[in-house]
């Protein structure tokens, strides 16, 4: 049994999240994470508001504990997602890729944000701005980790912050349960992982060439969505990175986009502006290339296409030998991360 800061504070039995993943965390799967005794976290990054509405009350079916909604702040419809999540009264909040403006709203209901950050500097700013606990995400990671690797970043912000600290970024196993919680976390954040259970949506292709991928098979690049990001090595994810702009991608995935979010033109350009003048100054290019990354994904998850699809994938990919189902996962991790920390243990003099 681990009893740790992130288990108390979100009245969780085991302190294991599913790391928010645009498409993949449907209902199904947050829900098979809460009722095995973790934290499930739905991301709607894709998702209209009235999708976001339909997935959170599809989740209160499936599983009477508590969850949470992940959003980027950058791109479409994040605004109106978090408005609809304050309004569901979801216990919590959990937001990367900028600033958040609603801390308040979710704390007046009693609701947690949870910031995800990946540059040191940026966990004190998060926690002045009113975050409740931080999810600190490694280079190792999949989509959008910076330079620091897990092993530097959790220490140094475990010194600089006195929040519950979830590590995300290359976790995979018991092992990994224990290291995180010796390097000063409070338990850990996990997306490649349950991207390899059954209860995940991913076409079995990809599931297939995850578990074939070793450590050295992701790719590390801002090409992919306009962010420096990991995805699985694929013949289209290694063609990306030598391509030059892809200007006619760009505009049949605005296109995409557009249509998916049932967005008017005006609205649409509206956006892009609001992009411009983001946070960290993401410019016009970013919406474009993550409307190429969002076609990209889906022809790999949905369709399986080994030959243009690409996947945001991490490191640990190199790590995962089968495909278990939610609950048989987080038992075992739980119970390897008890036997890890006992023989540890054992080795004091
Ligand atoms: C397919 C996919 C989609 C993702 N989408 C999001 C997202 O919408 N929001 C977000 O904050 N992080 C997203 N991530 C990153 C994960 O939340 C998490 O940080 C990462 O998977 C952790 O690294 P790991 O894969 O080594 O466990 C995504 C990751 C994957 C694999």
């Amino acid at each position: 049994m681990f009893k740790t800061r992130m288990t108390e504070m979100f009245g969780i039995e085991y302190p294991i999240m599913l790391a928010g993943m645009n498409w993949i965390t449907e209902p199904k799967l947050v829900s098979a994470v809460c009722n095995a005794g973790g934290l499930g976290i739905l991301a709607t990054a894709r998702c209209t508001p009235q999708e976001t509405r339909e997935n959170i009350r599809q989740i209160r079916g499936m599983t009477d504990k508590p969850f949470g909604i992940n959003q980027i702040l950058v791109g479409p419809g994040a605004r109106e997602n978090i408005e609809i999540a304050i309004e569901e009264k979801v216990p919590f909040i959990n937001y990367s890729l900028g600033k958040p403006w609603f801390v308040d709203d979710v704390h007046a209901y009693g609701g947690k944000v949870i910031g995800t950050i990946a540059i040191a500097r940026h966990a004190s700013r998060a926690v002045q701005l009113g975050c409740d606990a931080l999810v600190v995400t490694g280079h190792e990671a999949a989509a959008h980790g910076a330079a620091a690797t897990s092993m530097v970043l959790i220490p140094l912000v475990a010194r600089m912050v006195d929040v519950p600290l979830i590590a995300a970024g290359g976790f995979y196993d018991g092992r990994g349960l224990a290291a995180a919680l010796a390097l000063g976390a409070d338990g850990i954040s996990m997306g490649s992982r349950f991207m390899l259970t059954q209860e995940s949506m991913v076409h079995d292709n990809f599931k297939q060439l995850c578990l074939q991928a070793t450590e050295q098979d992701t790719l590390y690049d801002n090409v992919f969505d306009g962010m420096d990001g990991r995805v699985l090595k694929t013949k289209e994810a290694e063609g990306m990175t030598k391509r030059g702009f892809p200007l006619v991608d760009s505009i049949k995935g605005a296109l995409l986009v557009k249509k998916l979010f049932k967005m008017s033109f005006l609205k649409f350009v509206g956006l892009s502006f609001e992009m411009m003048r983001a946070e960290e100054g993401h410019p016009l290019l970013v919406l474009a290339r993550q409307a190429v990354g969002n076609m990209k994904h889906m022809k790999a998850l949905n369709e399986g296409d080994v030959e243009e699809g690409i996947l945001f994938a991490g490191q640990c990919c190199g790590g995962i030998n089968d495909i278990p189902s939610v609950q048989g996962l987080i038992d075992r991790i739980i119970e390897e991360a008890e036997s890890t920390l006992e023989r540890v243990n054992a080795l004091k003099g």
